[in-house]
């Protein structure tokens, strides 16, 4: 049967799940079922996520968890996690109560600027279009005032736009090169609104401007749109202690920290390494920001380009200096505590909550924190006693899950694989022996 439609967002939901019931499951009714069995009873929370997005048919559940003992600033946090991967929760939280009892997180918000750019193209003297901006400049900021109020009153609006000529890449190719202050939102659609505007007003100018080298045709705009790519909004977030104190951790601390530096510098020079360490950073960064109902597309993008400023490399830096060992996180990071589902998903909102409602620099330096705990976890398994032992055990759950294990059976294999090393086949192993 084909699975071309035509119309198919015109469908009802139960008309979308028939059809594809039809389509991908021989109209095997336990699909259709599962799909249905993931929607909440509640058809006013229910409709408010079928419309959060297009054709809705379910909910997609991720856990929601939470890291206690986090003390960033000397303040105390819970801090909520959506991720489904086994063990990064437990790794942030253990890497959290660690350095909760060495002073906690020390974190600053470096910088929190944000950017966009209008792309347009103009084959004349570079010279006539950038008079043409000079002029037009101040329209920017005047033009937009009914669009930028409600953000200047909180502080925040456009920075500064100036003219960037790209000629050397492409021919007739210029920016509108924009920064703005954003505050408390994440601020993608108060950007694109603001740059959709300049170049509307870019281009109505001209015919304003007393010269007749500029005619409205001689400027193509190809689009307007913000960067995630954000390297002036910046959070720090460091942890120390004494070298010896590590010991708790380990008990040659001396020859773990020197491990944990080696492990960076490896980061640092080989790429195969580095995405992967980052990828354990962003294991937490990810979580909090899914359940603070953050862009985690946007800060994945940013947060990977900025590694890859010079040679891809490591976003977190460990170091030994006057015997106390030094390790710390840089990472840009474009979020908000207001806008977008914050607002509206209930979850989020909880999430937000149980922040203390953090307002998006307080918020930056949590993600941070989080992301150098998670670090600090992998890291220390890594080179120590390995990954997998711990990932293993709380993958063990899944496992028994996978071969439908019973609450006695689960027990009983929770015991067992407290001694034994955990694998697919040695679960199933020990399940076919007790059954
Ligand atoms: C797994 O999700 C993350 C790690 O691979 C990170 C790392 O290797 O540093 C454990």
């Amino acid at each position: 049967m084909s699975k071309k439609i035509e119309g198919f967002s015109k469908l009802s939901k139960n008309e979308k799940i028939e059809w594809l019931n039809k389509i991908c499951f021989n109209n095997n009714e336990k699909a259709k079922d599962i799909l249905i069995q993931y929607w909440n009873s509640d058809d006013r929370l229910q409709k408010l996520h079928d419309e959060f997005s297009e054709n809705t048919i379910s909910n997609y559940y991720l856990p929601f968890a939470i890291a206690p003992n986090f003390l960033i600033n000397n303040k105390m946090y819970a801090v909520p996690m959506a991720i489904e991967e086994s063990s990064v929760v437990a790794a942030a939280s253990k890497a959290a109560k660690f350095w909760m009892n060495h002073g906690g997180f020390k974190s600053e918000v470096i910088q929190t600027e944000k950017i966009g750019q209008v792309h347009f193209l103009f084959h004349g003297n570079s010279k006539i279009i950038s008079n043409y901006f000079d002029f037009v400049k101040p329209l920017f900021f005047k033009k937009t005032e009914n669009i930028t109020r409600k953000m200047k009153s909180r502080g925040g609006g456009i920075c500064d736009i100036t003219l960037v000529n790209k000629n050397s890449y492409l021919s007739g190719y210029y920016q509108i090169f924009a920064t703005f202050d954003t505050v408390d939102a994440m601020g993608a659609n108060f950007i694109n609104t603001c740059l959709e505007e300049f170049s509307k007003i870019f281009i109505q100018t001209i015919p304003l401007y007393n010269n007749y080298e500029l005619k409205i045709d001689d400027v193509e705009i190809i689009m307007s749109i913000l960067s995630n790519y954000v390297p002036n909004c910046i959070v720090k977030s460091v942890v120390s202690c004494r070298v010896e104190e590590l010991n708790s951790l380990e008990p040659n601390s001396k020859n773990f920290a020197e491990k944990i530096i080696k492990a960076v510098e490896i980061a640092n020079n080989d790429i195969y390494r580095a995405v992967t360490h980052n990828k354990g950073i962003m294991n937490g960064v990810d979580a909090v920001a899914i359940a603070t109902g953050n862009d985690f597309r946007a800060i994945e993008a940013s947060v990977h380009a900025y590694a890859s400023m010079e040679n891809y490399s490591s976003l977190s830096n460990a170091y030994i200096k006057n015997e106390f060992f030094y390790f710390e996180l840089k990472l840009p990071l474009a979020i908000g505590t207001v806008g977008g589902v914050t607002n509206l998903h209930p979850l989020v909102k909880i999430g937000l909550e149980i922040l203390g409602n953090p307002n998006s620099k307080e918020l930056m330096k949590i993600i941070a924190s989080v992301g150098l705990a998670q670090n600090f976890g992998a890291i220390r398994s890594l080179v120590t006693t390995g990954i997998q032992k711990g990932h293993m055990k709380m993958h063990l759950i899944n496992l028994l899950n996978k071969y439908q294990a019973n609450e006695i059976e689960k027990q009983k294999a929770l015991e067992y694989f407290k001694i034994k090393s955990v694998s697919s086949s040695e679960v199933e192993n020990f399940l076919n022996k007790i059954r």
